[in-house]
């Protein structure tokens, strides 16, 4: 049997288990430790952000976002569509209303025109949302500047939901370090991994502290227990903070092995007839943490499901794109402004293997498959490709 080809795996350096030994070796093995700080604090720096609270993953993180910026029960916050449920969840979580901002062509993030638009006819209603999350998709920043300008004419909090696009740039920064609060994301499959875990950053050191105090059951300070409101158990381990340290001095090596692996698809399948790649925008530089591309079945001669369940018989594992939130039943109710560019990138767009790990001959085979359904598809009509 062939090997399998995952879509994104763990890459582990050289020096995780070193630190993680260092945690054992000190006995620190609990969600506070050495490894916590450091890994905050080199964070900051790899980041720019000014200061950052580690926590057990990125939907706590986003959870503990929205609490801070004072969403509650039955208020309204405007999430982009085109995203993992995760983005929208702990909206949910608080008793809050997400309604869902459609993506623009140019980058496949937050449509900053229909976000300004939406908040207008808000406004003009008096229903605005009580904050914004933008979410950093693929490994590409949204455009920030047009998003936090709306945000701020409204006097709007901007939560920035960069879980996947650690190592990527806007206009020379890091995406997540614009708004109020930024979130990140360590999960197994994601740039760099702790192997599970998040980060928490914003520009305002009292919302990180609150941040810290709220991941750790809201404790007052007393020497006995005592809680005056209601806290939370979100704090990284000091072993996967361990990972983490080690990841970061990795994190330049797996943006570029990411890029190496756009260039090798972009480079073969990109003039393949009906295929695109998710464009970058000029604003910044993207991770492509995922590859994805677009298939348009016409010119392609198979669709997207064709082509996965083709790379699928060859153990080589590909995602559609995500399925935007608003055509998810769970969010059924909630309203979306636009949708239709989400539902087509949906419809025909797929996520390759993207690993760091890939190697030469991994990424051989998928564009070898690719290109077959592409040339079998030519011969045999209609689109029986199998
Ligand atoms: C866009 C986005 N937001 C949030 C999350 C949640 O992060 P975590 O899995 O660390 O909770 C993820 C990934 O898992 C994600 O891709």
């Amino acid at each position: 049997m062939k090997k399998p080809i995952l879509l994104s795996t763990p890459h582990i350096g050289d020096r995780e288990l070193e630190f993680v030994k260092e945690a054992f070796d000190t006995n620190w093995i609990a969600p506070v430790g050495p490894h916590i700080d450091a890994f905050e604090e080199e964070f900051c720096q790899v980041t720019g952000a000014n200061y950052a609270a580690a926590l057990a993953s990125g939907t706590a993180a986003l959870h503990l976002a929205l609490q801070l910026v004072g969403i509650e029960r039955g208020d309204e916050v405007f999430c982009s569509t085109l995203t993992f449920a995760a983005s929208a969840n702990p909206i949910v979580y608080l008793g809050a209303k997400p309604v869902f901002i459609d993506s623009d062509r140019t980058s496949w993030n937050m449509n900053p025109e229909l976000l300004q638009e939406a908040l207008e006819k808000r406004a003009r209603i008096g229903k605005l949302p009580k904050a914004v999350i933008v979410v950093h998709l693929y490994g590409q920043s949204a455009d920030i500047d047009p998003i936090l300008k709306a945000c701020n004419q409204y006097d709007i909090p901007l939560i920035e939901d960069a879980a996947e696009a650690l190592g990527a740039t806007y206009k020379g920064r890091s995406p997540g370090t614009f708004g109020r609060i930024g979130i990140y994301s360590f999960n197994g499959n994601k740039i760099i991994t702790t192997s599970g875990g998040g980060m928490l950053v914003s520009p305002e050191e009292q919302l990180v502290a609150k941040a810290r105090f709220l991941a750790t059951q809201a404790r007052d300070p007393a020497p006995h227990y005592q809680h005056s409101e209601i806290g939370y158990n979100y704090r990284l381990s000091n072993v996967s903070a361990g990972i983490g340290r080690g990841q970061l001095r990795v994190l330049k090596e797996r943006v570029a092995s990411r890029q190496r692996n756009f260039r090798s698809y972009a480079s073969t399948l990109g003039i393949l007839p009906g295929i695109e790649f998710m464009p970058e925008a000029n604003y910044g530089c993207a991770t492509r943490w995922l590859t994805c591309l677009t298939i348009d079945p016409k010119a392609f001669g198979a669709d997207r499901e064709q082509v996965r369940l083709a790379l699928a018989a060859q153990q080589i594992e590909s995602r559609p794109v995500w399925k935007p939130l608003h055509l998810q039943p769970v969010f059924a109710e909630c309203e979306c402004f636009g949708g239709a560019v989400a539902e087509n990138l949906f419809t025909q767009g797929l996520c390759l293997p993207s690993g760091s790990n890939l190697t030469d001959q991994d990424l051989e085979r998928v564009i070898d498959e690719i290109i077959a359904v592409h040339y079998v598809s030519r011969k045999t009509e209609p689109l029986l490709i199998f």
